[in-house]
């Protein structure tokens, strides 16, 4: 099933927004940060670093369901300068279990770029193996601690076909359905047969790197 892409729900603003961001990613590092402290926001950190990770303000998005948990943002944006092969791996695969008994293991992509420099993910509370997780801690993030959970959801995972690198850092809890899921499934691989990135994605990525 093909999962439906909300981008139309975002504002002028928060269109821009993510445009801005997705140039700032391709400068300094300070610029980033700038204009991420600019809109009263805090980068988030703790992932491999090819993207950068944003709380995205709620103003900018006309239509959602909102709810009593207080988040402070109820999704958050990947951006990436380039076109993101995690983002790609992570609108395939939502894709390819939108409407599955396995879509209940990530967090929803609800809106994403076409050329994939940026994507809004649901919001969810992590979950961490350990207690004092410094990457949540220095993010301000609320955490989970919970150190069965990675051994949990690799089950779960292979027992729909997945195979996942990573899992300890990229464990989440979606507050209002109340079910963990992956939030980085970055890392996520099909058990037979692999994720293919299109040719045009691919030449973008040589291009950066040469
Ligand atoms: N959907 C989300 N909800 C809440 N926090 C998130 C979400 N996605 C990412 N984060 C926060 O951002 C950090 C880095 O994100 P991640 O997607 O793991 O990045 P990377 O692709 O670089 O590994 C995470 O460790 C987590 O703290
Ligand atoms: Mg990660």
């Amino acid at each position: 099933m093909t999962a439906p892409n909300a981008k139309h729900t975002i504002t002028d603003e928060g269109s821009e927004f993510l445009n801005d961001l997705c140039e700032a990613w391709s400068g300094e590092r300070s610029e980033l940060q700038e204009l991420v402290e600019e809109h009263g926001l805090q980068l988030f950190t703790g992932g491999g670093g090819a993207r950068a990770i944003v709380p995205f303000p709620d103003e900018y998005i006309t239509e959602f369901y909102f709810d009593d948990w207080e988040h402070e943002t109820f999704y958050v944006a990947k951006i990436c300068g380039i076109p993101s092969p995690q983002n790609y791996r992570e609108v395939e695969i939502w894709n390819r279990v939108y409407g599955n008994s396995d879509a209940d293991l990530f967090a929803p992509v609800d809106a994403w770029d076409d050329k994939y420099r940026w994507l809004l993910m649901k919001r969810v509370t992590p979950v961490s193996p350990i207690s004092g997780d410094l990457p949540y801690i220095g993010n301000g993030q609320e955490y989970y601690v919970d150190s069965n959970a990675p051994e949990r959801i690799e089950g779960w995972l292979e027992d729909e076909g997945w195979h996942i690198e990573d899992a300890p850092e990229n464990i989440g809890f979606h507050e209002e359905r109340e079910y963990p899921c992956l939030f980085d499934y970055g890392g996520v691989h099909p058990v037979d047969g692999e994720i293919e990135y299109p040719d045009w994605l691919q030449a973008a990525v040589d291009d950066y790197n040469h």
